[in-house]
């Protein structure tokens, strides 16, 4: 098969295997499990090859929960910041931990946690998720450890509480970090929750995402070091990562096609076959400027400026600046970099724009279609 046509995502998998890969050695080397957290990428078709090399996945409640069990079939580990009593009790099914967000939580629910069958013959572990409070990242948006998240139990709210039945404690603060600020966040867990993690009854940590393991430049020795420490300080049996950002970065991308080019003036906008808002929303919601590739761009010469917008309805659709080494013109192929992880999962009908279809590629096989959108998917949503 040829390239396929725009709008389309392509997955590389020897890109992902690679990423894969390296995870599987951090896991090996440092003696913990890494399961892939769906918020990021998932895509069942590929669920067999990523559990050849991970442990499974962490869901955020019933639907990526259901589906790892039927797709990929290890651990599910979930945590959602509230259960519905219907969704908890399918969750007790098949989960092999649920975390709870809050004492309250836990408290409605333990009664029937603990009466499981799955619980009473190890299945089954439960855990809490705690807010160290301490504040790495740059984006408010992404920091768990803001003044007013709702993300987490603080050690305030944890003071005197029956911790029967729970064996495990989860904290994810960090987003596109490295070691350093991992470092500094096991301090601060230490600080905050060091006596809890040193009771004989709390067997595993889990660290959470937002670690850039897979970046060229990530420090991969010192996290193996991180976490035999940790592992050793408190005599934990398992710790746990899951990261999602890592599992897929750089493996993907969105081919787009220019559709008209328009003029405001002195500024040139391309309209494209693909939109923003609808089908790389964390561009404007973050925002970041993503790279782009011109096919057949010749050397660079004059930097022409383009904005790149979509084709839906909104003013603010659209991106750039972006500077080309020629004009553009219609049925230019344009690649959006580094698309695979969070687009495919945040991706929307908006507008009843043409949803890009979704190809996997691989030197040894080619391009493969996973699926392709139409009218009757937009209409399915709303019908
Ligand atoms: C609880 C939890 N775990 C894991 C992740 C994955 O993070 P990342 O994709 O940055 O590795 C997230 C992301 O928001 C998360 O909320």
């Amino acid at each position: 098969m040829s390239q396929p046509a725009s709008p389309s995502f392509i997955v590389d998998t020897d890109l992902l295997e690679s990423n894969l890969q390296i995870l599987a050695d951090v896991s090996t080397e440092a003696e913990c499990k890494i399961v892939l957290a769906l918020k990021a990428f998932a895509l069942p078709s590929l669920f067999p090859l990523i559990g050849r090399y991970l442990d499974g996945c962490c869901a955020s409640g019933i639907h990526e929960a259901t589906l790892s069990h039927e797709n990929m079939g290890k651990h599910t580990l979930v945590y959602s910041p509230a259960y519905k009593p219907e969704e908890l009790q399918d969750l007790l099914e098949f989960a092999s931990h649920i975390d709870f967000n809050s004492i309250h939580q836990w408290e409605r629910f333990r009664e029937v946690c603990l009466a499981h069958p799955r619980y009473a013959n190890g299945d089954l572990q439960f855990g809490l998720r705690i807010n160290p409070e301490h504040s790495t990242g740059s984006v408010e948006k992404y920091d768990p450890c803001g003044p007013v998240s709702r993300l987490g139990i603080t050690r305030q709210s944890l003071i005197d509480v029956d911790l029967t039945g729970i064996s495990g404690l989860h904290f994810h603060t960090l987003c596109e970090q490295f070691t350093d600020d991992l470092a500094s966040t096991l301090d601060a867990v230490h600080e905050c929750f060091g006596d809890l993690l040193s009771r004989a009854e709390i067997s595993w940590l889990n660290i959470g995402g937002g670690h850039w393991i897979t970046k060229p430049n990530y420090d991969r020795a010192q996290l193996i070091e991180l976490i035999k420490k940790t592992k050793e300080k408190y005599h934990l049996e398992e710790l746990w990562i899951e990261p999602g950002e890592a599992v897929a970065i750089h493996t993907g991308t969105l081919e787009a096609s220019v559709l008209d080019i328009v003029e405001n003036g002195e500024e040139k906008i391309a309209i494209l076959d693909v939109s923003p808002t609808a089908h790389m929303p964390d561009t404007l919601e973050m925002p970041y400027l993503p790279e782009v590739i011109l096919q057949n761009q010749g050397k660079a010469t004059d930097k022409i400026k383009y904005h790149l917008g979509g084709t839906s309805c909104l003013a603010g659709d659209q991106l750039g600046p972006y500077y080309f080494s020629r004009a553009l013109k219609l049925g230019d192929r344009i690649s959006f970099q580094d698309m695979a992880h969070y687009t495919m999962v945040k991706s929307t009908f908006f507008n009843g724009v043409t949803h890009p279809s979704i190809y996997l590629h691989s030197e040894q096989d080619g391009y493969s279609e996973v699926k392709k959108f139409g009218y009757q998917d937009f209409f399915n949503k709303l019908g």
